[in-house]
């Protein structure tokens, strides 16, 4: 896989071209995906062994980066710009034409409605100008049935989503069987990583371009300390799986207050330990996330919920692209015998590959086709499978300490 920056359709675009594009054998049945949930065009077709035929995506995470946060109207309005020439690229990639895809798959729910709007419109016009069938996705199942075409997971399999709008830990049991035992009770970790980036003006320093408010605390956390700010634990009291990041957010306000003061930062300025900071901060979002994550694995082993001989973890979402949490998890998984395993980064952040898998995956078994794509409509909000994640508190799970950090 290789990147390239390609210059067109007006704005610089960062298109992810994966090594098989154009070039894979096709295997079975194709579907085209279409993602626009938040603030990236995505399109891709797979086919049915999950080989990626063609892809294409237009990412305006520098833009919102610039400006300070995602602004709806102008995502909508550079999706509109910029639908058309992904989904073109993707399938001229793939070498085919609509007319061979087999079934067309968007995402219509949760994320911002004026975004999904956008891939929801041109997907109907497709659909109709094409008569294919037509799959709507839930955005969040996507990311979470990523990982069987990676890596050839098999139900039932623990997953945890981490991104820009959500925290969720589930068991996945099938396709559109999720039980959920852990959700976000307020901020999502990918917020709080982007507050704080914003709030430290990581964007003035030059390793930090472009990049999001996550990568750039992780790349800046690289040369801190994790131990250099005390611990500041979330919800410790409390037996269950949920997740609270606004704690952590208001944590690192607070302490970049005090050390702006200290230290006679001015307005552009940047405190002299912002990289233990990040560091600090970083680890805390860890250690809560490993802690829940503990209690999910213990609850599932107290009602058998997982195989013994094949415990898998899957994360994804954008924030699941840090590799210090990656490895803090992972030696936490290693501890109960349970793999772990991450789709790579561009798989895990929002693109059109995980859409048209899981449009497949939902083909493959005949379910969640559109009877009537004109009734089909987008959801803002959108929960998740059956929720279980209040009966965890029941069994009053105390968690062992276990080492999360290297040495
Ligand atoms: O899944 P995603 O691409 O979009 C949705 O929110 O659905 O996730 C985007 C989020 C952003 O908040 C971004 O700051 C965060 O993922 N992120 C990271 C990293 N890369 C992206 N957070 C922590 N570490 C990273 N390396
Ligand atoms: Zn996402």
């Amino acid at each position: 896989m290789y990147r390239a920056i390609i210059k067109g359709f007006g704005v610089e675009r960062r298109v992810l071209l994966s090594h098989c594009c154009g070039f894979a054998k096709q295997s079975g049945r194709i579907v085209l995906g279409i993602e626009t949930s938040c603030d990236d065009t995505g399109a891709a077709v797979v086919d049915e062994d999950g080989n990626i035929l063609g892809e294409a995506l237009n990412s305006q995470g520098a833009l919102h980066v610039e400006m300070g946060g995602i602004i709806p109207p102008v995502a909508r309005d550079l999706h509109e710009k910029h639908i058309g020439n992904v989904v073109n690229l993707a399938l001229q990639r793939a070498s085919v034409k609509v007319q061979d895809l087999d079934a067309i798959a968007t995402t219509v729910k949760p994320g911002l409605a004026l975004s999904l709007l956008v891939g929801l419109h041109f997907s109907k016009q497709l659909v109709k100008t094409s008569q294919k069938p037509f799959i709507p996705i839930h955005h969040m199942e996507a990311h979470a049935l990523m990982a069987r075409m990676t890596d050839r997971v098999k139900f039932p399999f623990l997953t945890l989503l981490i991104s820009g709008g959500h925290s969720l830990l589930a068991l996945v049991k099938g396709v559109d069987e999720f039980v959920v035992i852990g959700k976000g009770l307020d901020d999502a970790p990918g917020e709080a990583f982007d507050k704080t980036a914003r709030r430290l003006k990581l964007k003035l320093l030059p390793q930090c371009s472009g990049l999001s408010g996550g990568g750039a605390i992780e790349i800046v956390a690289k040369e801190g300390n994790p131990l250099a700010f005390k611990l500041h634990p979330v919800m410790t009291q409390i037996a269950d799986c949920n997740f609270s990041f606004a704690g952590i957010k208001a944590w690192a306000q607070k302490e970049i207050e005090i050390e702006e003061k200290q230290h006679g930062i001015e307005a552009d300025g940047i405190i002299p330990n912002v990289a233990d900071l990040c560091a600090s901060f970083q680890y805390m979002v860890l250690h809560h996330l490993a802690k829940r994550i503990q209690r999910a694995l213990l609850f599932c082993e107290l009602n058998s919920l997982l195989p013994d001989d094949e415990k898998v973890l899957v994360i994804s979402g954008g924030v699941a692209s840090n590799m210090f949490i990656r490895d803090g998890l992972t030696r936490l998984c290693n501890h109960y015998n349970c793999s772990i395993v991450c789709p790579p980064p561009r798989l895990c952040t929002d693109n059109g590959v995980m859409i048209a898998w899981n449009g497949m995956e939902r083909l493959k078994l005949g379910i969640g086709i559109a009877a009537n794509p004109d009734l089909v409509d987008i959801q803002a909000k959108c929960p998740l499978g059956v929720d279980a994640s209040s009966d965890v508190c029941r069994h009053s799970i105390k968690l062992p300490r276990i080492k999360l950090l290297e040495n």
